[in-house]
């Protein structure tokens, strides 16, 4: 982590990308560059003529920095393995959501230990990897005491912690009781430990939830004092997105399978919500990508995030993230490194995290390259880390 204490002067960075909103693309490039940290905060960044004095200095010998990346949806509260349903699904098979039993049951038997020893692990591999904020969910404890549990292993390693009781009907449960069991002594006991409140909806589907399930359990989340987050339009086209409008959550996330009229819902509601676009998942699923560059030109606001969990998208790696979006979804090198700082702040809601601004957190990432395009261009290879100051 940044030191909480004194100043550290970073020099010696050959190309800083801000994403202060200024310049080509909003990245606001410097070049040759120093940043001022007083006490785990962003003090000044300029020309390194002009530093001010610090009572250290780092020097990162040329390379290129750019803001830590915040991964604004990972499921990393779970244990067990399901490589066996990846490797069915190359062969063909659909993803439908059915396999998330499989880690509900292995992390009901893990022990506390267990599961925060798995998301240190997870924490740190992203850490290295350039992420430097990270939500992260509940959803495979599905009762009231496996839930909290999980929520309360999450709180050990992020403030962004998200609630997802209803992630899936539990095997052999009543779907109506079990979607009353969510909205009411489940959210009361977990509201304490959560930050956010989020539901996986989808029509049709055995395993997730309907617009009016999903709307009891987030308007009673929001009673709760939590904001809201929706798994929306991922198999299919449905009424998440729209949904997650209506009730001003703060992102919609996957937006797989848009129709017109929730484009036009997401463009008039940029300024609250923000469509999360997960890529791995579109890879591990073999789904379609959605079309990025053209929600960013129609006005959406648009985050980048990962997903990391067993089942969909077994990736911590925000980098090769970024390399999909440009590869796949049609956005350049400068909008997928937004999407995945200042964009993945706003889903969120976050100010002090994203960019290198004066006042923000000194959450810097630093890349074994001389500029931020190395990211999409060097895909697989690890390039970015989190410095430690
Ligand atoms: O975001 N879609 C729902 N939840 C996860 C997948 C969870 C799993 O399969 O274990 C997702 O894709
Ligand atoms: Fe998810």
């Amino acid at each position: 982590m940044t030191s909480r204490i004194g100043s550290v002067l970073v020099t010696g960075i050959g190309e800083l990308a801000t994403v202060d909103g200024t310049g080509p693309e909003g990245l606001g490039l410097r070049h040759d560059a120093a940043v001022l940290v007083e006490d785990g905060l962003v003090a000044w960044a300029g020309a390194p003529s002009a530093a001010p004095a610090a009572d250290r200095r780092v020097d990162v010998g040329g390379r290129a920095v750019v803001p830590g990346f915040v991964d604004s949806h990972a499921h990393l509260v779970f244990a067990g393995d399901r490589s066996a349903e990846f490797a069915a699904r190359m062969a063909g098979q659909r993803y439908d959501g059915g396999g998330i039993a499989t880690t509900v049951a292995a992390t009901r038997v893990a022990t506390d230990d267990e599961l925060d020893g798995l998301v240190a692990a997870r924490v740190a591999e992203m850490r290295a990897q350039g992420t430097t904020t990270v939500e992260i969910k509940s959803g495979y404890g599905l009762t009231v005491a496996d839930e909290v549990r999980a929520l309360r292993i999450a709180g050990r390693h992020t403030r962004e912690t998200t609630f997802l009781g209803a992630h899936v009907v539990p095997a052999g449960a009543d779907r109506s009781a079990y979607v009353a069991q969510v909205a009411g002594p489940m959210l009361a006991a977990a509201a304490a430990y959560a930050r956010w409140v989020d539901v996986f909806c989808e029509p049709g589907s055995a395993h997730a939830f309907d617009a009016d399930e999903a709307r009891t359990v987030l308007t009673a989340g929001a009673a709760a004092g939590l904001g809201l987050r929706v798994h929306g339009n991922q198999l299919g086209p449905g009424p998440g997105v729209r949904l997650a409008v209506e009730l001003g959550a703060a992102s919609v996330d996957h937006c797989t399978f848009l129709e017109r009229a929730d484009v036009d819902a997401l463009v008039g509601a940029a300024a609250t919500t923000t469509a999360t676009l997960l890529p791995g998942v579109e890879y591990s699923t073999r789904s379609p990508y959605p079309d990025a560059a053209a929600l960013l030109r129609a006005g959406v606001s648009l985050a980048l995030a990962t997903d990391c969990n067993p089942g969909t998208c077994f990736s911590s790696s925000m980098p090769w993230v970024m390399a999909l979006a440009v590869r796949e979804m049609g956005l350049t090198p400068a909008q997928a490194l937004v999407a995945a700082t200042a964009g993945g702040a706003r889903a969120l809601r976050r100010t002090d995290v994203g960019r290198v601004v004066v006042g923000a957190r000194a959450d810097l990432t630093v890349l074994e390259a001389p500029s931020y395009l190395h990211l999409a261009y060097r895909p697989g290879v690890p390039i970015a880390r989190a410095l430690d100051l």
